[in-house]
C-alpha cells in the first residue's frame, strides 16, 4: 500500500490520477473505512422511510452496522447494533417497526431511546446502571429530508464539511435551498450494485468529458456537455438545456410541475453536486435527484438513486417515467463505465496512475483530500 502526495505534474496539459492500488487495495479500502466513512458525516436514510416512532431501518456505515431509528417524540436516533451484553446484533431484521429492540440472546431488552429497560435478573443487580449499559448512541442529523449520521466520537462540524461541500459547488447553501429539497416526496428509488471502487464513481461523476461518448441522451438535453466541460469545475455554473428541450426528460420532452421557489438562473438548468464521501445531489426545475453510496468492498459499491418531485406531483400520479428513464440511463451508462476501468485499475500498466485532462484538472483536489484523510498522520490534522 503507498499513501503518498501526488508525484510531479505530468508534462503539459494532464495531471496525475492516484495509482492503482488505491482502487482496489483492501488495506487502502480498510484505512477509508476507518478514517473516512466512519469519520464523515454520511447520509443514510430518506426520512420517509422511518415515517412513525419506532419505524427503523439497518444500514451499513464503514464496519459498523447501525439501527436507524425514531423516538416516541419523532426524533431521529442511530445506535450501533451491538448489545451491550455479549455483543450479538441487537436488531437482526432489515427494516419494520419496533415498540423496544430485544437482543435474542439473553433478551436484554431496550427503548426506542436506546436505554436498557429489562433484562432476565435485572432486578437482583442494581449496581447495573440502565443509561451506561444503553445502546451506543451515534451522532445523528436530519436535512435535505434525509437522515444523516456520523460515527465519530467527536463528529467534524456538518457546517464545515457537508455544507462545506454545497457552498464550493453552488457558491451559497441558499441556492440549494430554493429547490425546497426536504418538502420533496420520494417518486421513484433504483439501487444500483456497482461491481467498482467508490472513488471511481465519484471521479466519474465530477467530470463530463465522457458525457459526448456514453451519454447520447443527457448531451441531448444539455449539448454543452457534449464539449467535456463539466458543470463542476466551476463555482454555482450548472448545465444549460437545449434550445429545443422542454424538460429533463430521456426525450427532452416537457417534465412535471416546477419547484416553485427557484431562481431564474435555476430555470432550463442542470446543477449537481458532490457532498464527500456519499452523496451526489442533481438539481433540475422540476425535481431532484439524490445518490447516496455505501461501498461494501473495494471493488464493489452500492448506490441508491432517489427522486424526489413536489408532493402533489407523486400523489396525483402524475406520470415521471420520463424524467426518471433520463437518469437511470445516465447511471447505467456511468456506471457501466466504472465496471470497465476497475480492472484496469490492477493491471501493472496502471501501477502509478493515469492522467487528468485540463477538463478533469478539478478531480485532483478530491485526491489531495482523499490522501489528506487517509494518511498516517491524518488524525492529528482531519
Ligand atoms: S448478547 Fe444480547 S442479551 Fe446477551
Ligand atoms: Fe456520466
Amino acid at each position: 500500500m503507498i499513501i503518498e502526495q501526488l508525484t510531479e505534474p505530468l508534462p503539459g496539459s494532464l495531471m496525475p490520477t492516484l495509482s492503482g492500488s488505491y482502487y482496489h487495495d483492501p488495506a487502502v479500502f480498510a484505512l477509508e473505512q476507518e478514517r473516512i466513512f466512519e469519520k464523515s458525516w454520511m447520509c443514510v436514510v430518506h426520512a420517509a422511510d422511518l415515517a412513525k416512532p419506532g419505524d427503523f431501518k439497518l444500514v451499513q456505515v464503514g464496519r459498523e452496522q447501525l439501527i436507524i431509528t425514531r423516538n416516541r417524540r419523532g426524533e431521529a436516533r442511530a445506535y450501533f447494533n451491538v448489545c451491550r451484553h455479549r455483543g450479538m446484533q441487537v436488531c437482526t431484521t432489515e427494516s419494520g417497526n419496533a415498540r423496544r429492540f430485544q437482543c435474542g440472546y439473553h433478551a436484554w431488552t431496550y427503548d426506542l431511546d436506546g436505554k436498557l429497560i429489562a433484562a432476565p435478573n435485572l432486578t437482583k443487580m442494581p449496581d447495573v446502571d440502565k443509561d451506561t449499559y444503553g445502546l451506543q448512541t451515534v451522532a445523528v442529523r436530519e436535512w435535505l429530508g434525509y437522515i444523516w449520521v456520523c460515527t465519530a466520537e467527536e463528529p467534524p462540524s456538518f457546517e464545515e464539511t457537508v455544507l462545506g461541500d454545497v457552498v464550493d459547488r453552488v457558491g451559497e447553501v441558499e441556492n440549494l435551498d430554493h429547490y425546497g429539497v426536504e418538502n420533496l416526496k420520494l417518486g421513484r428509488r433504483i439501487a444500483y450494485d456497482v461491481q467498482a471502487n467508490w472513488k471511481l464513481i465519484i471521479e466519474n461523476f465530477m467530470e463530463c468529458y465522457h458525457c459526448a461518448t456514453i451519454h447520447p441522451e443527457l448531451t441531448n438535453v444539455i449539448p454543452q456537455f457534449a464539449d467535456g466541460w463539466a458543470a463542476q469545475t466551476k463555482v454555482n455554473s450548472g448545465g444549460v438545456f437545449g434550445e429545443d428541450v422542454e424538460g429533463f426528460t430521456v426525450d427532452g420532452s416537457a417534465g412535471v410541475t416546477k419547484l416553485p421557489q427557484i431562481a431564474p438562473d435555476q430555470d432550463r438548468t442542470y446543477f449537481a453536486i458532490t457532498i464527500r464521501p456519499n452523496v451526489f445531489i442533481n438539481m433540475v426545475p422540476d425535481h431532484v435527484i439524490v445518490h447516496r453510496m455505501f461501498p461494501t468492498g473495494p471493488k464493489r459499491t452500492y448506490v441508491e438513486c432517489d427522486w424526489l418531485f413536489l408532493p402533489d406531483v407523486v400523489d396525483q400520479g402524475m406520470d415521471i417515467d420520463k424524467s426518471v428513464q433520463l437518469f437511470d440511463l445516465v447511471n447505467q451508462q456511468d456506471f457501466d463505465a466504472c465496471e470497465k476501468t476497475q480492472p484496469g485499475m490492477e493491471s501493472r500498466l496502471y501501477a502509478e496512475g493515469g492522467s487528468l485532462v485540463p477538463a478533469e484538472h478539478h478531480i485532483s483536489e478530491f485526491h489531495d483530500w482523499l490522501i489528506k484523510t487517509i494518511s498516517p498522520n491524518a488524525q492529528a490534522t482531519a
